[in-house]
């Protein structure tokens, strides 16, 4: 054990109250495991109830509310509903969208633009419970920087993402709105999209990145 490990420290969100839209797997899960462990409250949501039952006993969630976040009625109604004040709010809901532009039902089209971007305004225009420098964070992506067919969704919400982020920041101040730019990450999404495929790309990366990372191998407990 070195000299910084026995050094203690606060938790960094002691009290804190953060909000998971889209926080019974993947990133949102892990990001309220990982807020739970720094003291705060939170509060997941999710379409599943019963995922979202056992996200939340695992992370000894507040409460829980299950719907779809891009219908706009029951994300107004979980806004006035949710005990004031909020800290944080994380929106990680949501898949990618494929296919050639020209070719995809208008439908799915729609979807893909809801989920990507008009929940992130939906969530902005709900959030007046969100403490002056709280924060607001959306995920977006690097897989859609460059244009490509079967990517025109995904490359469109790429490019527009930091642009609605940053309006948002200049209308929503004090309150902070970010935005992540996630590479390849291991969760249950990364396993339904890549299928048998998933151990090569985990390969993949550890064999190219400098980190040498870790996809696939259990976490270190501490
Ligand atoms: N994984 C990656 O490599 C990666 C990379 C870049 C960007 N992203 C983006 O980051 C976000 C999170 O990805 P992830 O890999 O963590 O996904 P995930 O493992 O599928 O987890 C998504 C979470 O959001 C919930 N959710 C999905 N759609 C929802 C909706 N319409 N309303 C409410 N809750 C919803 C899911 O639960 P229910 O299904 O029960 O609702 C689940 O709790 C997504 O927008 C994804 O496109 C992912």
């Amino acid at each position: 054990m070195n000299a910084a490990t026995n050094v203690s420290r606060q938790p960094e969100l002691l009290g804190q109250t953060v909000v998971v839209i889209g926080g019974s797997a993947g990133m949102g899960l892990e990001t309220a495991r990982r807020a739970n462990t720094e003291g705060a409250k939170v509060i997941l949501t999710g379409r599943d109830p019963e995922r979202l039952q056992r996200a939340a006993s695992e992370v000894g969630a507040l409460s829980t509310a299950a719907f779809d976040a891009t219908d706009p009625a029951p994300l107004e109604r979980f806004f006035r509903d949710v005990p004031a004040p909020i800290d944080h709010v994380m929106v990680a809901a949501g898949q990618p969208h494929y296919g050639r532009l020209i070719d995809m039902e208008y439908e799915q089209v729609r979807r893909a633009l809801d989920e990507h971007l008009l929940l992130m305004i939906q969530v902005a225009r709900n959030a007046r419970k969100v403490r002056p420098g709280g924060t607001l964070l959306f995920i977006g992506g690097t897989g859609g920087r460059h244009p490509g067919i079967g990517k025109g969704i995904v490359s469109t919400v790429t490019a527009a993402l930091p642009a609605l982020t940053a309006n948002l920041a200049l209308e929503l101040a004090p309150v902070r709105v970010n935005l992540i730019a996630a590479g390849f990450v291991d969760t249950p999404l990364s396993a339904s999209l890549l299928g048998d495929e998933l151990e090569n790309r985990r390969k993949q990366l550890r064999d190219t990145l400098p980190s040498g990372a870790s996809w696939g191998q259990p976490t270190s407990p501490n």
